[in-house]
């Protein structure tokens, strides 16, 4: 049968039994399907504008009137498929993080003899350009988050940053965390499907953040290229196969230079991995490290990254363990029934004052749908007003106080025989997506009490907590303890550091001997792999509970 899709105007063959989402990729047609299949993510929406098709199996998952799920959909004649192309505008992706001071010192310097310049990394001879180009001289750097993308030119003559771009991460097309990539890139060229996505949105980047600047990107001669683990592998074209798997090895190791390898830099410029910690605590983490000096700090701190990919350190006068957990695709509005991702229309906060909902929405525009931050917001909200019990039941608290009741009676409603909450008028909070929140937040709750209980630290006892990643910078400290993200004896111990995935990055390009360093505190985590801790199950299950309600 001949699947047409519109609006690319692409037509591929599809034979039986076969999804309209496999038809899709194999048009080079971009469909997001975050859950890569499964049916449960509900995002790879389409609407069949001419033809007959057919359910595959039975709907897991509920689709607007007049669209269809392309992964659970195929054609028993041939077809003409529509893929609607909502542009998220004013999308929020944080590209600051906190830093130190460091000598500028970059492994990258240029040399005029009086007729050329020599580039050189160190004492490596990269290329020759002609006449005098030693007034430019610039590097990138690059944090590949498992959703979100983010580029910095930096001048390595001053050490400022010329520009910078964010954007997604396109793999999340392809599957919305760490181990659905690993699955994926399992399958038949999977691995070159998400290297080149991702390679070509980088460089798309670059190229935005060089626009911006006015600069040549063939002056662009190192880029430090920072993220978890197994983002670095996909991203070099390295198989993370035995990051799914245990014992979660071998894993790229890191701090080494490799050839540009298609990145929109000089031809001859070179790109520096910094250290992995292990298969499942990447670089991100030891550029966090370094750029909150965490080992130099006195006392105890807890180092939290927080997005798809729950990371944390902790830290007690130097000595640091490290761990992660894999907390799901909620905080990125995934699997949400009105979730989006940070861009114009998205609810990003939520306070509830007595019964009245107030509501901050991006661009100030007409709510259309609810992002991760905001979801942190509304669920702590609710949690600490009491309209959800501590098994996250909407209305299952037995007394619930005035201002609860009144909310309940007010916006609570039945659909299908399922509790739902009206939050806006086109956006509401169904009891399946209390269940996503439950498990993000419980998988890094249940990381945090293992982490401390691993490192012997009770979590009264530790001074100073830090929240980093492009996510945890738009949430707020009292949602994540209202949540029981974090444990209440934190509180008023929280601060948001922002992107150091990509602060840290730029230290590396910005002092060569800062490698080094990082490559020894790398090796001097100690780190604990919760997916063989026995007693993960029970610390979870109890992790996903509320704290009780709060006036
Ligand atoms: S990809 Fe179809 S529901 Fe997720």
């Amino acid at each position: 049968m001949q699947i047409h899709f519109l609006p690319d105007n692409r037509t591929v063959e599809l034979s039986a039994g076969e999804s309209l989402l496999t038809a899709a990729r194999r048009a080079g047609v971009e469909l997001a399907a975050p859950c890569n299949g499964a049916g449960v993510c509900g995002k790879c929406l389409v609407r069949v504008a001419a033809g007959q098709s057919a359910p595959l199996g039975k709907s897991r998952h509920f689709a607007p009137a007049g669209s269809l799920l392309a992964c659970e959909t195929t054609a028993v004649s041939d077809l003409t498929v529509e893929i609607p192309r909502k542009k998220e505008t004013g999308l929020q992706i944080h590209n600051h993080g906190a830093t130190i001071e460091v000598e500028l010192a970059p492994a990258i310097r240029k040399h005029y003899d009086g007729a050329n310049t020599q580039i050189f990394a160190g004492a490596e001879l990269l290329g020759t350009e002609a006449g005098d180009t030693t007034a430019r001289v610039f590097g990138a750097v690059i944090d590949i988050g498992t959703t979100t993308l983010a580029v910095g030119i930096i001048d390595l003559l001053t050490g400022e940053e010329a520009a910078g771009a964010t954007g997604l991460n396109p793999q999340t097309s392809y599957a919305q965390d760490v181990l659905g990539r690993i699955h994926f890139a399992s399958g038949d060229g999977g691995l070159a499907i998400l290297q080149s996505a991702v390679v070509a949105a980088l460089n798309a980047l670059i190229g935005e953040a060089a626009d911006a600047a006015k600069i040549d990107t063939a002056q662009i001669y190192e880029a430090v290229v920072s993220g978890n683990t197994c983002m670095l592998q996909l991203a070099l074209g390295l198989d993370p196969a035995p990051l799914g798997r245990h014992p979660y090895a071998p894993f790229f190791a890191g701090n080494e230079t490799r050839p540009a390898a298609g990145l929109r830099i000089a031809p001859f410029g070179q790109i520096y991995a910094p250290p992995n910690i292990a298969g499942h605590i990447g670089a991100d983490i030891v550029s966090g490290i370094v750029a909150t000096d965490l080992a130099a700090r006195r006392g105890t701190t807890l180092f939290v990254d927080i997005g798809t990919n729950g990371e944390m350190v902790v830290a007690q006068d130097g000595k640091m363990v490290g761990a992660s957990t894999a907390a799901g695709p909620a905080f990125e509005g995934m699997n949400i029934a009105c979730g989006m991702r940070a861009a114009a229309g998205a609810i990003e906060r939520v306070n509830i004052e007595g019964e009245n909902f107030q509501l901050r929405v991006i661009g100030d525009a007409p709510p259309v749908g609810i992002c991760g931050s905001g979801l942190m917001d509304l669920v702590g909200e609710l949690a600490r007003c009491g309209v959800i019990d501590g098994g996250g039941r909407l209305g299952g608290n037995r007394d619930p106080n005035a201002y609860a009741a009144k909310i309940l009676a007010e916006r609570g409603r039945r659909v299908d025989g399922k509790a739902r909450l009206t939050v806006a008028d086109a956006v509401y909070l169904s009891q399946k997506d209390l269940r996503q929140v439950q498990l993000a937040k419980g998988a890094i709750r249940a990381g945090v009490d293992l982490l401390l209980k691993n490192a012997g630290v009770a979590a009264a006892a530790v001074d100073e907590v830090i929240i980093a990643g492009s996510f945890g910078y738009h949430l707020r400290a009292e949602s994540l303890l209202n949540l029981g993200l974090l444990p209440r004896e934190l509180a008023g111990k929280i601060s948001f550091a922002g992107n150091t995935s990509k602060s840290g990055a730029r230290l590396f390009l910005l002092n060569h001997a800062e490698r080094a360093r990082a490559a020894a505190l790398a090796r001097a985590v100690r780190a604990v792999n919760l997916a063989e801790d026995e007693s993960f199950q029970t610390v979870f299950i109890a992790a996903m509970a509320f704290p009780a309600a709060r006036e």
